[in-house]
């Protein structure tokens, strides 16, 4: 059994490590994407606190083979399964290739709700070889939910998941 419950009262900085130190311990020497996209979800959502959803949008094709993002594992309640690169704040993270940091969404040009709750977001590229892969969100129905320390952490884990995934 695994159980990383996070103490209550730690830092966001803290936070993030541990979340770190038990991604790579779940996915290291795991080949499966899916388990480990599924694992590190999971693992978000237990040491992330205050989010409506977290999870994963891959990059995909669309029927004309051109790309766009496909709904990986996820925390939350059931999403929007395609977003065109581009559109709404995965899909500038996937074109961009940069941290999308949202204060409030509904200021967002294009954002899409998935949960009419959302109020802010994050979302960060997971990059293999220069290439977009994937992208991780983080969802949350507080405004100006996540900070420029939630990013940064969550870039490192992407840093660690580009080619665990
Ligand atoms: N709000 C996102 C769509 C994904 S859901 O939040 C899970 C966006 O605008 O890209």
């Amino acid at each position: 059994m695994y159980d990383f419950q996070p103490d209550p009262g730690l830092d966001t900085a803290e936070r993030h490590r541990q979340l770190f130190e038990a991604a790579d311990a779940l996915t290291s020497g795991e080949p499966d994407p899916v388990a480990n996209m599924a694992n590190v979800a999971a693992l978000i959502w237990e040491f992330v606190p205050d989010l409506n959803w977290a999870g994963f949008y891959r990059m995909g094709d669309n029927a004309d083979g051109a790309p766009e993002l496909v709904l990986g594992p996820f925390v939350g309640r059931p999403a929007c399964i395609r977003i065109p690169v581009g559109a709404g704040v995965c899909g500038a993270a996937a074109q961009s290739g940069e941290t999308q940091l949202v204060e409030d969404v509904h200021a967002f040009p294009g954002h899409i709700a998935c949960d009419a709750a959302s109020r802010s977001e994050v979302v960060v590229p997971v990059v293999r070889k220069g290439e977009v892969i994937a992208v991780i969100d983080l969802d949350s129905a507080s405004p100006s939910r996540f900070t420029e320390g939630d990013a940064r952490g969550l870039e490192k884990l992407a840093r660690l998941l580009s080619d665990r995934i």
